[in-house]
């Protein structure tokens, strides 16, 4: 039989092919791979035939079999199917599959917030081709004392829906194939079919049935949404809506009370604005109890992923808002490292400082102590107001009645200056209708798009009256710049000290705490935590060397 299978593999792997594979491609490869791994597992006969456990495909078996594939793990064989789908497709549809070492990742997290049990329902409501649940059945096979009763329980243990048909008919013969094993001990009368864990579904729909723990890597992106599904989700909604955030929601719903919720995101949920609902809801329903930074530039992803992506674990009805913090880098091997434990404290709504580096711990655990914001100081951050594209005939160079524009590449460490480069779109003609653009008092300006690889996000510089009456007394300032200002001069926090602070090596530390992402938004600068009156006043009069010990002292201590 062996013979028999290898000269029809062999005969495969001669049938003539061009190019990159094909969806079509990698559904005929399937029955070989399986056959493959029935014989691997001892089965023989008619029992490595994959249409005795698997429905047919949900597209003809057309393309040509890929002979690299046919040695492939899952995980292998589900990237070369993402890999071979449109990109648009695969973008709209956010399907792109969870590596190997993410997925053990969490499966280790979900163990360690159910106490090692294995949880009695385990669920991916965005299954794709399993992925995610491929850890878990492993390690059931592995600690397996009886194959028939195993083969039993994983039908009532583990499931997954997913859109995709094409996902789940390979998932479903790649979670089948993690059971070959168990099957071929049996003697062949107590085979039963093996089970299909996966089924097309919408992951998002309500389900009464109570997981204890659910699994997921959810599609991410904003979507539209009806006024119906808005009500929805009201409760985790504000402004623009995410998939990511949609899901979880539902999770969260559906998930037992003490079970575990334990997912791949985007750190986003963590600081953004348009997530503030949403951490009201896990603060109060499922805290969050883990938390792992995947640190980009590990090569666990094929590409850098776009977004700062984390390992999240949340807790239903948990009554602990401590989180244990851990970063997962590349050092030759991959490791993981602690970076600390932080406690949620209310506003739940406010962005949440998290260590992203075992140095930050106590920067967050000391600014967690610190109720004042900018906004106690009477100040306020806009993004600057001309949207210079539409703008484009009134921009150009020098001519009477002009006003300069302010760029974000003309501000640095030395404060503004006149960034040669922006030279030929210096100056602009307002119209009646766009003078509210004028700045003609003083403020803090900061950039508000820094470059992943940039030293520091917050890079802002004092525009006061001298540095106004340089640039002819008034300025128009470009969209990719953040304006703070002051509604009056009171208070201890003048714009030099403010920013003097802001250029400190520890306040830049604690904005990246509060958000992953290279964007410095008005929502994150006004959530920055800010120490009492009596503090700053001692400051004022600090030299910049001196004050920037001065805070890192106060912010650690
Ligand atoms: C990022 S992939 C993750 C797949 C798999 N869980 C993994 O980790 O490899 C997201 C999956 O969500 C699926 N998906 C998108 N919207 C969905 C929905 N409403 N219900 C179920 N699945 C959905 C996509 O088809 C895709 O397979």
């Amino acid at each position: 039989m062996i013979a028999e299978v290898l000269a029809d593999e062999v005969a495969a792997s001669r049938v003539p092919r061009a190019g990159a594979p094909t969806v079509a491609d990698i559904l005929a490869t399937l029955p070989w791979w399986w056959q493959r791994r029935a014989v691997a597992a001892g089965l023989r006969a008619g029992w490595t035939d994959w249409r005795r456990t698997l429905p047919p495909p949900p597209l003809e078996l057309g393309g040509s079999c890929i002979p690299w594939l046919l040695d492939a793990t899952p995980e292998q064989f589900g990237d070369a199917y993402v890999r071979a789908l449109n990109p648009d497709v695969r973008a709209a549809e956010g399907r792109h599959y969870t590596p190997p070492t993410l997925a053990e990742e969490l499966w280790r997290m979900v163990l360690s917030a159910a106490s090692r049990r294995m949880p009695a329902l385990l669920v991916d409501p965005a299954a794709g081709a399993g992925s995610l649940l491929l850890p878990a059945l492993r390690q059931m096979v592995k600690s397996s004392p009886d194959a028939e009763a195993t083969l039993e329980r994983v039908g009532q243990q583990v499931a997954g829906v997913d859109l995709d048909s094409i996902a789940v008919w390979l998932g479903n013969a790649f979670l089948a194939a993690e059971l070959l094993p168990l099957w071929s001990s049996l003697e062949p009368r107590r085979r039963r079919d093996l089970p299909q864990l996966l089924h097309v579904g919408d992951g998002l729909d309500r389900v009464h049935d109570r997981p204890e723990a659910i699994v997921m890597n959810p599609p991410y992106g904003r979507v539209r949404l009806s006024n119906g599904d808005r009500e929805r989700w009201s409760r985790s909604l504000y402004g623009h809506s995410n998939r990511y955030a949609m899901f979880l929601h539902a999770a969260i719903e559906r998930v037992a009370p003490g079970g575990v919720v334990a997912a791949v995101l985007p750190t986003s949920f963590l600081g953004g604005a348009y997530y503030q609902r949403l951490r009201e809801m896990i603060a109060e329903d499922a805290p969050l109890v883990a938390l792992t930074f995947i640190e980009s530039r590990t090569g666990v992803y094929s590409g850098d992923p776009l977004q700062e992506t984390c390992l999240a674990v949340f807790q239903k009805a948990g009554e602990d808002r401590v989180v244990s913090c851990r970063r997962l880098h590349a050092n030759g091997a991959f490791e993981i490292s602690d970076v600390g434990k932080v406690a949620i404290s209310r506003p739940f709504a406010a962005p949440w400082p998290i260590p992203r580096r075992l140095e930050h711990s106590r920067l967050v655990v000391g600014a967690s102590r610190l109720r004042h914001r900018l906004a106690d100081y009477g100040w306020s951050v806009s993004t600057g107001p001309l949207v210079w594209n539409r703008h484009k005939p009134q921009i150009g160079a020098w001519g009477s009645g002009r006003v300069p524009i302010l760029w974000a590449a003309d501000i640095g460490p030395d404060g503004v200056h006149r960034d040669p480069a922006r030279d030929h779109q210096r100056w602009i003609r307002l119209r009646q209708r766009d003078e509210f653009m004028r700045l003609t008092e003083p403020a803090v300006v900061m950039q508000r798009t820094t470059a992943p690889e940039q030293q520091r996000r917050l890079v802002g510089a004092v525009l006061d009256d001298h540095a106004l009456n340089d640039w002819g007394g008034a300025v128009v300032v470009e969209n990719h710049v953040n304006v703070l200002r002051q509604a009056s001069c009171e208070g201890p926090l003048d714009a030099r000290l403010l920013a003097a602070l802001l250029a400190t090596p520890t306040l830049d530390a604690l904005y990246r705490c509060l958000t992953g992402s290279v964007a410095v938004s008005a929502y994150e600068l006004e959530a920055l935590p800010l120490p009492p009156p009596n503090v700053l006043k001692r400051w004022v009069t600090l030299d910049e060397t001196i004050l920037s010990a001065a805070v890192a002292r106060y912010y650690s201590g």
